[in-house]
């Protein structure tokens, strides 16, 4: 047709990110209370893109679109279409660098629109092939996890290389999501802990070790609805992270106010240094506490749902 959409959602690191990267799993949630949609649309002239930051032809995009053009590029290649005459506009409620996935899902979201605008079959292969084009450039040697958490409609636990597995669970208890407002660099967080492992090496390993339990602890956690270990785990997920230096004193002020609003653990998520924190509650109550508590300390916007699937 003259234009089509493609759409994707956000994802959230319940436990796991960084150790990730050294081979541990780790565990992530889709976010589909933040999307982009993609319209695809059929116009004269050079292949263009409107986003929150650039608007005009693609070759002559920043920077930071780069990864974007190499993806749409292959996928104009692998289609056989000619790179022109094509609009590609972007809508979006990801926060771009917060951990919530926005680079991996606006390269989804893309793909997706461009295989409707074509009216071809894509598949999960082809999809995964064209967005870690996007994610290399974005985030130097990313793990993967961010682009298998958009992608999925269900949890998943994640290793490094391994297809990722739905963890598919039921929670009678809240997440509450606290967005700090400021922007990280995912590359240089994980660069940060790659260069304290030169220095610290044995303090960084035990960390990693350390997190990697974690996840595991975490994920019988989930299963047996332990909602207090699983809120003891999130508080020793981020002492760790903080060892590895990966927090930051806003960081650690959310999560400190999400506890004392009676939040059962808080960690940060994502690569931290700026981002997001996410926090469990026991009931609605207790969220909406825990999410006033957020907000008063400073949080730019603060989301709550519950976990029973
Ligand atoms: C970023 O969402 C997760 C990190 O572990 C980096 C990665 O896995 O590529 C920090």
């Amino acid at each position: 047709g003259n234009t089509a959409t493609g759409t994707a959602h956000g994802k959230l690191i319940l436990a796991g990110e960084h150790a990730v990267v050294y081979g541990q799993p780790a565990i992530a949630l889709p976010f589909d209370h933040v999307k982009i949609e993609t319209a695809v649309i059929q116009k004269q002239g050079p292949l263009s893109i409107d986003c929150r930051f650039y608007k005009g032809a693609l070759d002559k995009a920043p920077e930071r679109l780069h990864g974007i053009r190499a993806c749409v590029k292959e996928i104009l290649r692998t289609l056989k279409k000619p790179a022109e005459n094509l609009a590609i506009k972007l809508e979006s409620t990801i926060p771009i660098g917060r951990g919530l996935g926005s680079s991996a899902a606006v390269a989804v979201a893309i793909v997706r629109g461009l295989y409707a605008f074509f009216e071809k079959q894509l598949t999960k292969m082809e999809l995964e092939r064209f967005v870690q084009i996007a994610e290399n450039f974005a985030h130097g040697n990313p793990s993967g996890i961010d682009m298998m958490a958009v992608i999925s409609n269900d949890p998943i636990w994640f290793e490094k290389g391994k297809a990722a597995r739905p963890l598919p669970f039921s929670l009678p208890f809240y997440l509450v999501v606290a967005d700090s407002g400021r922007v990280h660099n995912t590359a240089m967080a994980v660069g940060s802990i790659r260069e304290k492992s030169g220095s610290d090496p044995k303090t960084v390993e035990s960390a990693i070790n350390r997190l990697g339990e974690i996840v595991h602890e975490a994920g019988r956690a989930l299963i047996e609805k332990d909602g207090l270990h699983l809120g003891r785990l999130f508080n020793e997920a981020h002492a760790q992270l903080s060892v590895l230096g990966v927090s930051d004193e806003g960081l650690n002020a959310l999560c400190a106010a999400a506890r004392s609003a009676g939040a059962l653990g808080a960690k940060l998520t994502g690569a931290g240094r700026g981002g997001c924190i996410i926090s469990l509650a026991e009931s609605r109550k207790k969220a909406l506490a825990v999410a006033q508590a957020l907000q008063n300390a400073g949080a730019a916007q603060v989301w709550q749902f519950s976990l029973e699937g």
